[in-house]
């Protein structure tokens, strides 16, 4: 088997999918057939890109050791060529052979179109081969169906793998065994228990040297339509009968199409749109990006009708945090007088999935003494440090886990078209929405938790962000 990587010294292959590969050889989870094969337009010579992924694996590969590092770079090879060229596809079908080929295209969507024809053209795009796409698939609804359309012209649907690395996180599959392994939430998981929920994925990274990709896309595009989607997915869908491709991916896109579009007159009271002081600067002329977002939204079905689901996201914020919380309605009478009865918070669960993955439930408890009349509450959180209890197992690259399905055959974890459509409609209708009612971005200072109307929508809707 081929995996061929177009965009090979690009940041992402550096950074993730050479480190993931050599990850998944060092765990003996690449058969001995597979060969890699960088490409990209750039002139190098084998012994140079091997060079350039030794430097990348043995900084974010684990344990690097020189034996399986020799076994890996025996599978490295490069070929220099332009994909959107006739010329680039002959010379990538010449080297694929006859082999079973996996083509990772880890460059601009803006090439997934003419790369897939050029893949057709040459007799690449056939069964059993297939390819994988990164986000972002398009900038809105009608770019991300151009492309999809494009595509599917060389690859069925089943043999396109579009990527979204937080579908690789382990603590994110999680979600799914924490709703569906256990007896304990599915009774309470729905409008009956729920008072809300929140999303949080906080960065402190400036945008950097990305921004002539980012300004073009903003935190609305770049990590709501994916990512922050996808979680709310996961949270919200319905139980899939199973856990095979086609089922969870119902289920996901029926909560996508649940979503209550986003009005005009509802824009300035539900979403919040930041940037950070710098950003401008960053980008050497005057922006109207966001580089935050927040949002509440609605999923009109039978069991979320009535709770509010918020969202934010951003960059130089004040933490790294990827954080899920349900918050569960307060006790429906409180039995509890004077001091314990003002103790008395409602109970919620807190997933964190990143810095650290850790999942706790809030629950009340006596506090022991004799205060207040003997009886006094705190809420203590009983916790299930993922860490303490696998933490022999070091932290996957979440690509592993997807170059690894991707391998054998297994979509599950993968974005499917109408997926990536219904987020989109969704996304187009805030974006609609802004420009119609002018809503520029709001300053915040680096290092704060986003501009203070972020506070003023949630308290607005009767609630607070869990900081
Ligand atoms: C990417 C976005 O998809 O996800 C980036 O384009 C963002 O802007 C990144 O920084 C966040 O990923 P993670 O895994 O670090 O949370």
């Amino acid at each position: 088997m081929k995996i061929v990587i177009a965009g090979a010294t690009g940041d992402l292959s550096r950074r993730m999918l050479l480190p993931a590969l050599y990850n998944l050889d060092a765990d003996g989870l690449l058969a001995e057939d597979v060969r890699i094969l960088g490409l990209s337009r750039q002139m190098l010579d084998r012994e140079t890109f091997a060079d350039m992924a030794r430097e990348t694996v043995e900084g974010r590969g684990h344990a690097f050791r020189r034996e399986i590092w020799e076994r890996f770079s025996a599978r490295l090879d490069y070929l220099t060529a332009d994909l959107t060229r006739p010329e680039g596809g002959a010379a990538l079908a010449s080297e694929v052979g006859e082999s079973e080929a996996i083509f990772y295209l880890a460059v601009s969507p803006s090439l997934f179109d003419g790369i897939c024809d050029t893949l057709n053209a040459v007799g690449l795009s056939h069964a059993p081969n297939r390819v994988v796409l990164e986000k972002p698939i398009g900038r809105d609804a009608v770019s991300s169906a151009q492309i999809n359309a494009a595509v599917a012209r060389a690859f069925s649907e089943d043999r396109t793998y579009r990527i979204d690395h937080y579908l690789g996180k382990e603590t994110v599959q999680n979600l799914i065994a924490l709703r569906f392994a256990n007896t304990l939430f599915e009774p309470l998981w729905s409008s009956q228990s729920i008072d809300h929920v929140q999303i949080t994925v906080s960065e402190t990274e400036a945008v950097g040297d990305r921004w002539p990709y980012y300004d073009d896309y903003g935190a609305l595009r770049d990590m709501l339509q994916n990512h922050m989607l996808q979680l709310l997915c996961l949270v919200a869908m319905e139980p899939p009968a199973s856990l095979d491709p086609d089922s969870v991916r119902n289920e996901k896109v029926k909560t996508l199409r649940s979503l209550r579009p986003m009005r005009r007159a509802d824009i300035g009271d539900l979403t919040v749109r930041g940037q950070y002081r710098d950003y401008a600067k960053e980008c050497g002329r005057p922006t109207n990006t966001e580089t935050y977002v927040a949002l509440c939204a609605h999923i009109d079905n039978w069991r979320w009708a009535g709770v509010p689901f918020f969202l934010r996201t951003g960059k130089q914020l004040a933490e790294k945090r990827t954080q899920i919380v349900i918050q569960f309605k307060p006790v429906p009478h409180s039995i509890f007088t004077g001091a314990a009865s003002s103790d008395l918070v409602a109970n919620k669960l807190v997933i964190e999935l990143q810095p650290k993955e850790d999942i706790s439930i809030l629950l009340m408890n006596k506090t022991p003494g004799l205060d207040g009349g003997g009886f006094r509450l705190s809420p203590l959180p009983l916790s299930l440090s993922l860490a303490n209890a696998f933490g022999g197992d070091r932290r996957r690259i979440a690509y592993e886990r997807l170059i690894l399905d991707v391998i054998h055959n297994n979509s599950t974890l993968f974005v499917r078209r109408d997926e990536v459509e219904a987020s989109w409609a969704w996304i187009d209708g805030i974006r609609a929405a802004w420009e119609e009612a002018g809503l520029a971005p709001r300053p915040y200072e680096s290092g704060s938790w986003g501009p203070s109307s972020a506070y003023a929508m949630i308290a607005q809707q009767g609630r607070s962000w869990n900081e």
